[in-house]
């Protein structure tokens, strides 16, 4: 039975979908099945992902019953992918939950892209995940949004919520440019999970490259997160 995973930041453009994918993509080479599915109306997980053609139907689609759910998975070469539809009209959080327990047989982990904020998609994305995944940059704004989300998240009765750093430049930190790690840990009151660093590939991702390649600089740690997340304990280095 798939392990449902929201990924959510409060604040935009921190990397919660070039992460989505790359953990996603980390699971896969790790033998598990992977869903994603993309919460954001504004849909950037099919470009990260490579399925822009031909795609038909999305989750909202399954949810109005305008067609089964099979027909709205689109496989890429690693992960699936259900994509989001253009609004969330007539959607809800039991509707999301539902589409969830549909599909939980069929993959070991479904990864729910959230959109930025804390409103309606947000809620929407996280109502059937079992568990929290909260980015943040390591400024004091993306550290502040991400502490709303999680804050949301635990009010809801969410109880394993777990925090990635992302974009950490080892160098900027010692200028004092950007907070360090345990500033961030401590300013959030989330629990680590890993920290990515600033990466040009995933930056390419966004320009249809591959996210997650043997040794691009981001591997390594988006390979520990999936580890971790499947339980494996590994020592976080830096
Ligand atoms: N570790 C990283 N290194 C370099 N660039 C990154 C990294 N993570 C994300 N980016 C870049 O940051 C930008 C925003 O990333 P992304 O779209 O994944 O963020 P997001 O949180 O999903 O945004 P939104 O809130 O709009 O959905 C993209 O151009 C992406 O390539
Ligand atoms: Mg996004």
């Amino acid at each position: 039975m798939a392990e449902k995973i929201v990924v959510a930041s409060g604040k935009g453009g921190v990397g919660k979908t070039s992460l989505t994918v790359g953990i996603g993509k980390a699971l896969h080479k790790m033998g598990k099945r992977v869903l994603i599915i993309d919460c954001d109306i504004l849909r950037s997980v099919d470009l990260l992902t490579g399925i822009t053609e031909n795609l038909l139907y999305d989750w909202g689609d399954v949810i109005l019953e305008r067609c089964e759910a099979e027909a709205a998975i689109y496989p890429s070469a690693d992960v699936a992918v259900m994509t989001c539809p253009t609004d969330y009209d007539g959607i809800t959080e039991n509707d999301m939950k539902e589409l969830l327990r549909s599909l939980e047989d069929d993959f070991d982990y479904i990864l729910l892209d959230a959109p930025a904020g804390i409103g309606r998609g947000f809620r929407l994305a996280f109502a059937g995940a079992d568990r929290g995944l909260v980015v943040s940059t390591a400024d004091m704004v993306c550290v502040r949004s991400a502490c709303r989300a999680a804050d949301v998240m635990y009010s809801a009765g969410m109880t394993d919520v777990r925090l990635i750093i992302n974009r950490i430049m080892k160098k900027d930190i010692k200028k004092g440019r950007l907070l360090n790690i345990d500033t961030v840990i401590d300013s959030t009151q989330v629990q680590l999970i890993g920290v990515v660093p600033e990466d040009a590939k995933i930056r390419l991702g966004a320009m249809g490259k591959s996210i997650y390649k043997k040794g691009q600089v981001s591997y390594l740690p988006l390979t520990n997160i999936a580890a971790r997340i499947c339980g494996e304990y590994i020592a976080l280095t830096l």
